[in-house]
């Protein structure tokens, strides 16, 4: 199993450019099932939750071209399966949006129950909810859902929280629907809007992706386009962070400082200088971290996959901060390991108080999930000493070429392959050649 080795202590310094978004991304590639006619997808990130979203194409049919600088050419025509296999779609919770996709085009799809970061009760309610809605009918057995629909009509949805991937899934289900379909209290994240900018490219008929309530009039045919993927708006926040933790000064390229305006404004809180330009930002420290309260919430809100980030970060600001996770049961997992960091944090249930001292020192870490992976990386880079994370390829799920990136930025740290106990399938996801 490949793990990263950081030497800690050295101030990022330099310029980095984000990729495109993972969250955008593993939802336009399943959309582009939707469409009648190829269509061209620029600016993929290279990550593994991209290749598994490539291969369960691939082994449905489609014809999958690679041509180079993160652009991809998919020819959905010669799709001949519906079923997304057990085997690859319990890898990912993106998985699911195959479901909204092949019932959209196809009227029917079989896929597994989705996989994912271990964030809690991950449930499917809320699309299956949307789903019925259109007039589809469901079952689920041996982990599998299993969908088709005589006929899909638009109709009215409203969802009883504010769910991202039912959100992308109703209007994936809902495009080619006859009629109109209302959804209400949607989710608001970029990644959202991005969806909804293809599926119009495509030719679809959108209105008010980015607010509480999208309009979609079904249409009969949707032709090929090329579409380029927004850039990462956690990626950029993870690189905020770790300027802000080793007290650097970067320019960070390649993204819509809109998307970043609840970051932005929390790391302000704490001290950090950013700088806005028209697709970059320039981030550095000159005094002391600021100790400072954070509550999680959906877009445009503080986004929930940089609480492990910014809670690494008031670590190093001295006194009392307080984290408040509102969208995940079990977002704390990655605190154990800060602990073994030196970090003082107490967690009681959606509640994590941080008593920041100012410093934390190297140790053997394991990644958890994703973001936490990220946030031990931002730990390792600010502590003194040694750090040593295993399970990176919980990080690889979500990040281009994290450690390259950090190098050029002046990072200490490598990527070592050591003798692993990581299950084959595992390791085939995080290299899938595509
Ligand atoms: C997406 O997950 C993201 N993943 C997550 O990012 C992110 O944390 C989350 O949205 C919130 O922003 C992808 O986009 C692939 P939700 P998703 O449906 O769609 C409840 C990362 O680090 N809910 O918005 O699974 C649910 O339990 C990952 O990139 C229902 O109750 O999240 C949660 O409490 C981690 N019923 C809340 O809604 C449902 O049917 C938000 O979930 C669906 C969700």
């Amino acid at each position: 199993m490949d793990k990263f080795i950081i030497k800690g202590g050295r101030r990022l310094t330099g310029e980095v450019v984000i990729s495109g978004a993972k969250n955008a991304a593993v939802a336009i590639l399943p959309a582009v099932i939707l469409s009648d006619e190829p269509c061209t997808i620029e600016n993929v990130p290279s990550i593994s939750d991209v290749n598994i979203s490539i291969r369960i194409l691939k082994e449905m049919g489609a014809t999958v071209e690679y041509l180079g600088n993160n652009t991809y050419r998919i020819d959905p025509t010669t799709i001949d399966k519906c079923c997304v296999p057990y085997e690859t779609a319990r890898k990912m919770r993106a998985s699911y949006y195959f479901l909204g996709a092949l019932l959209g085009k196809f009227k029917k799809a079989r896929v597994s129950m989705p996989g994912g970061c271990p964030l809690g009760d991950r449930p499917i309610d809320q699309h299956l909810k949307a789903f019925t809605a259109l007039g589809a009918e469901y079952n689920l057995s041996q982990g599998m859902v299993d969908l088709k629909a005589d006929k899909l009509e638009g109709n009215q949805i409203f969802f009883d929280v504010v769910t991202v991937g039912a959100t992308m899934n109703a209007m994936l289900a809902a495009v080619r629907a006859e009629g109109l379909t209302v959804i209400e209290n949607a989710a608001k994240e970029p990644h959202i809007v991005d969806l909804a900018n293809f599926l119009s490219a495509m030719g679809a008929n959108i209105i008010g992706a980015g607010t509480d309530v999208i309009k979609i009039k079904g249409v009969k045919y949707l032709h090929g386009t090329t579409y380029s993927v927004i850039p990462d708006q956690i990626e950029a926040g993870t690189f905020m962070v770790a300027v802000a933790a080793t007290k650097g000064d970067v320019l960070i390229k390649n993204v819509i400082p809109k998307h970043l305006e609840s970051i932005t404004k929390k790391l302000e809180k704490i001290g950090v200088n950013i700088q806005q330009f028209d697709d970059s930002i320039r981030v550095w420290v000159d005094g002391p971290l600021v100790k400072t309260n954070v509550k999680t919430a959906p877009h445009p809100g503080f986004p929930t996959d940089m609480q492990s980030q910014i809670a690494t970060l008031l670590t190093l600001a001295e006194g009392t901060s307080i984290i408040t996770e509102n969208i995940w049961e079990q977002r704390f997992r990655y605190v154990d390991e800060l602990r073994r960091m030196g970090a003082d944090i107490t967690v009681n249930g959606k509640v994590a108080l941080i008593e920041g001292k100012g410093k934390l020192m190297g140790a053997p870490v394991k990644a958890c999930d994703l973001r936490a992976g990220a946030a031990l990386i931002i730990a390792g880079l600010a502590a003194s000493g040694v750090t040593e994370i295993e399970d990176i390829f919980h990080i690889e799920r979500g990040y281009d070429c994290m450690e390259g990136k950090l190098r050029a930025l002046g990072a200490d740290i490598e990527k070592v392959s050591v003798p692993d106990t990581q299950s084959k399938s595992d390791k085939e996801n995080g290299r899938e050649a595509v």
